[in-house]
């Protein structure tokens, strides 16, 4: 069991509130028993979305600031700006960003989002070197080396505490198979390692049990590695997944708040420095504890199809890790 004291001492940061996946994001932290203090930061809005969730009664104080301290904020007349918004966070969630349009991949998004992390995780380094980070912002794969790069410059980078979001790969992967074995998807749990692109995003349908022919498991793991551009198509040039992303993005950060209050056994997957393949960085379950991911854990026996997409995806994961870390070094 958790102490109740240290449920309701936590401060969630989300940065890119006002976006399509950070109101929905920002709604559940609002309800969430695990937070006491939101605090909700944009370049627009977040004044009108903090006042919003303020009326929602739970115990959870709200703010919203902006880049610029003195443009308003909420509680109006509190002091705004990204060092409020970050000072005391345990947990920085970062939505900020463009999102995808058909005919996109992730790694078109590099060039605006790029420095939009950058500019954050720098304001991190700064207000709460300790907060674990949560990047949702795509590229996920070359993002989360920015954000490393950027806190290694400013000393105080903590490899525990730096995480790609790849929940949603996950969710993806468990809502399809439990729909071709006719199960509860809460019934299944399937092991998605790599990174958070195409196939670089690879799902163990081996360990699951599942009996499949060779053209469904070809279906299902490429459904799971596209999952996005599902979604991407049907908005039609109105965004990527956001309802689903918020839903996945507050699980994660649920889940980092349960093992820092000292909750046991909290094992999910997350995008991290890790040594477990040749890849700098890696997804694959790991072991949270008070102080960010305790073990990045392995992933068990690949089969030889799965082995297949492996050799084929870490190239290209490698190459996405290089990318952002030449940005950040120039
Ligand atoms: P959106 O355009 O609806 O919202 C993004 C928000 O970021 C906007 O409100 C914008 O004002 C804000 N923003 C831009 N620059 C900012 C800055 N410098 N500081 C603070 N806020 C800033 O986009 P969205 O649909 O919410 O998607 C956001 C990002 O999340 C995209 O990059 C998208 O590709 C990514 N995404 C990742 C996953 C994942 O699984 N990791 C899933 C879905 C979407
Ligand atoms: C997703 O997986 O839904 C996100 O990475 C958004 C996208 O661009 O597909």
């Amino acid at each position: 069991m958790f102490a109740r004291s240290a449920l309701s001492s936590a401060k969630v940061a989300v940065l890119g509130a006002a976006g399509g996946i950070g109101q929905p994001l920002s709604l559940l932290c609002k309800l969430s028993p695990y937070i006491d203090t939101l605090s909700c930061y944009d370049v627009v809005g977040t004044p009108g979305v903090a006042a919003d969730l303020s009326h929602c009664p739970t115990k959870s104080h709200t703010t919203g600031s902006l880049p610029d301290a003195g443009a308003g904020s909420w509680p109006e007349g509190s002091e705004g700006g990204l060092k409020a918004a970050l000072e005391g966070a345990d947990v920085v969630v970062i939505p900020a960003g463009v999102p995808r349009k058909p005919g996109m991949t992730r790694d078109d998004l590099f060039n605006t989002n790029a420095s939009i992390v950058k500019t954050l995780v720098e304001g991190c380094a700064e207000h709460c070197p300790d907060a674990v980070l949560a990047i949702i912002s795509n590229p996920v794969n070359s993002t989360v080396p920015i954000a490393a790069e950027v806190l290694k410059a400013k000393g105080v980078y903590n490899p525990k505490k730096v995480c790609g979001v790849t929940t949603l790969d996950v969710c993806r992967a468990n809502t399809f198979l439990a729909a071709h074995m006719g199960k509860d998807p809460s019934d299944v749990d399937v092991t998605v390692i790599g990174g958070h692109a195409g196939i670089t995003i690879l799902p163990l349908l081996s360990q699951t049990g599942a009996t499949m022919t060779d053209e469904e498991r070809e279906a299902l793991t490429v459904r799971i590695q596209f999952g996005g551009d599902e979604v991407v198509q049907a908005k039609a040039g109105a965004g990527s997944a956001t309802l689903s992303m918020a839903y996945a993005g507050y699980l994660f950060t649920e889940n980092v708040l349960k093992a820092k209050a000292g909750e046991k056994d909290i094992v999910m997957p997350a995008y991290v420095e890790s040594g477990i393949t040749e890849a700098e960085f890696f997804a694959s379950p790991c072991r949270f504890g008070p102080d960010g991911v305790e073990e990045v854990l392995g992933y068990g026996e690949l089969s030889d199809y799965e082995q297949g997409w492996f050799d084929k995806m870490l190239p290209d994961l490698k190459a996405q890790i290089q990318k952002g870390k030449d940005f950040a070094a120039n």
